[in-house]
């Protein structure tokens, strides 16, 4: 695979629902890797205490309200729940206004059968994320990575690709290279943005491989 990526090192990453398990995961790995991380959070104190929690990393960790998180970073990664996706994007319209934007929301269900893939209007959570910033880049990436192994000490490595999709070549170059930032990852290109509504649906299939075999399941591209 062509490694002619733009190097990253300088860019600071911020987290929309940075507190819950995805959001810190992802903040914990890129602090490893040296970066400032900025977790947001609908409330000032969660954030405060999230980043607290992974206080002592290279990179420096901060805590604040999502709009100023939303504000302040170079690129930015929505964590939330689906079901706040919309509303969320909506509230930081302007604050996301020219900057790369990561989506890594999987629109699911679950019922007694396990998980499933929620019908999407736009197509995907990352095509409703288009739809709503309008004057954004969005990407979408990091979907099928464990959020339990991104919150171990004791993995040194996540062993998988992430599938990176969107429409703006510079900006999957960057977020391929931000997601290489993480040890053991590489960036894979997946396509256009409207082939994002596959990728979130394949995270049933993932969690299905989780709960049928106890693990933490991620995929590899071959031959690239
Ligand atoms: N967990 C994984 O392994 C994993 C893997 C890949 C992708 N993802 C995706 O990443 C996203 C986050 O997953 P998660 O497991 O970290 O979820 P989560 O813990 O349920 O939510 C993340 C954070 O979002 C905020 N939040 C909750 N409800 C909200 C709402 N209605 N509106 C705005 N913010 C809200 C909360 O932060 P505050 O209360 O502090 O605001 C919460 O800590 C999901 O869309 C999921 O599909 C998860």
């Amino acid at each position: 695979m062509s490694t002619d990526l733009p190097d990253v090192s300088g860019i600071s990453l911020g987290i929309l629902g940075g507190t819950g398990d995805q959001g810190k995961g992802l903040a914990r790995r890129f602090a490893i890797a040296g970066h400032t991380v900025l977790i947001g959070s609908r409330s000032e104190e969660r954030a405060r205490e999230a980043a607290e929690s992974l206080a002592g990393l290279a990179g420096t960790v901060r805590g604040a309200d999502n709009a100023t998180v939303a504000a302040e970073a170079d690129v930015v990664i929505v964590a939330v729940p689906w079901d706040g996706h919309r509303a969320t994007l909506e509230s930081v319209r302007a604050e996301l206004d020219g900057k790369i934007v990561i989506d890594c929301v999987n629109p699911l269900g679950f019922d007694k059968q396990g998980p499933y893939a929620l019908p999407v209007e736009e197509g995907s959570a990352a095509q409703q994320a288009a739809a709503v910033l309008t004057g954004s880049r969005v990407v979408g990436a990091f979907h099928h990575v464990s959020a339990v192994l991104l919150l171990d000490p004791e993995v040194e490595e996540v062993d998988l690709d992430v599938l990176v999709l969107g429409d703006d070549r510079e900006a999957t170059d960057t977020v391929q290279a931000l997601a290489g930032r993480i040890a053991g990852v590489r960036g894979v290109y997946g396509g256009r943005l409207r082939n994002a509504g596959q990728v979130e649906a394949l995270t049933a299939n993932l969690i299905s491989i989780n709960r049928r075999y106890k693990a933490h399941a991620g995929f590899r591209v071959t031959d690239v």
